[in-house]
């Protein structure tokens, strides 16, 4: 079945970057020119997606502001007005309930997820590049990461390995270095079976006293299986102040004009 639509879970606090996100959504912050929402929206347009479910909350009203702005100027986005809604989550109560709060919009397709805070550079759209991949498993964005990072993420327990996909036997949200089971991260880009809001309902607060999506792909795995993607291209965590700088510059550095400014300044500098 195609993959149509798309949950942007937006409803985060976005506390590693206060005090400017007590006023503007981590979502909206910038890199150069477009906050992070827009690049969301280009991966997620470029793949074939066609509808839009922001799960927003309370202070966010910016991202739907901004919304409104591209979809109604076809130079940034040309598609229909009516593809967008928003969805509230009154309480930050964690991402496996944010895809929750969308749950009556999905129906009963396959659907993506995608955070647009975890911002990957590349020509080709990963979130695209996961659909031509996807056969009905659940599915994950995978990368390796550093050994003493592994509790920042959700950890894969790998069964199997090829160059491009790695399947999982188990999935541990945020271990302890010590329980890890491997490097391999889950990345914010999902495709889902909607047989997942039947997990999610029921599910109890896992890490952080939060709804872990995690924890429901942990249940699914003997029915729907759980595939990692590795993709190509750079992730930044655009979460944190070191991913963000580091987003800002890489892409600056991909522009002849912007990569002169950086340049110059280190020149000063020395
Ligand atoms: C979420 C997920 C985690 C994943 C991470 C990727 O965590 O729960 O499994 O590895 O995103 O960015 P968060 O960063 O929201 O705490």
């Amino acid at each position: 079945m195609k993959i149509r639509k798309v949950i942007f879970p937006v409803g985060g606090l976005g506390t590693r970057f206060f005090p400017i996100t007590r006023a503007i959504p981590k979502e909206m912050l910038g890199i150069i020119d477009k906050p992070l929402i827009h690049y969301a929206f280009e991966e997620a347009i470029s793949a074939g997606l066609e509808e839009f479910i922001l799960v927003t909350r309370h202070g966010k009203n910016s991202i739907e502001d901004y919304c409104d702005y591209m979809f109604t100027h076809s130079r940034y986005f040309n598609i229909r007005s009516g593809s967008i809604c928003y969805i509230r989550q009154n309480e930050p109560k964690g991402l496996g309930d944010a895809v929750l709060c969308a749950k009556n919009l999905i129906g009963d397709e396959p659907f993506a997820v995608m955070s647009a805070d975890d911002f990957i550079f590349h020509d080709k759209s990963c979130i695209g590049e996961m659909i031509k991949h996807y056969n009905g498993s659940n599915m994950i964005a995978t990368m390796s990461v550093a050994p003493n990072e592994v509790s920042k993420y959700g950890i894969l327990d790998v069964k199997s390995e090829t160059d491009r996909l790695v399947v999982a036997k188990s999935v541990d949200e945020k271990p302890n270095i010590k329980d890890a089971k491997s490097t391999y991260a889950i990345v914010g880009r999902y495709l889902l079976s909607h047989e997942i809001f039947n997990i999610l309902v029921d599910l109890e607060p896992g890490v952080g006293n939060e709804i872990q999506l995690t924890d429901a792909l942990l249940k699914m795995i003997p029915t729907h299986g759980l595939t990692g993607f590795k993709f190509d291209g750079q992730r930044f965590d655009c979460g944190s102040k070191e991913g963000l700088l580091t987003a800002i510059l890489h892409t600056a550095n991909s522009n002849k004009e912007l990569s002169n400014v950086i340049n110059n300044f280190y020149r000063k500098k020395r």
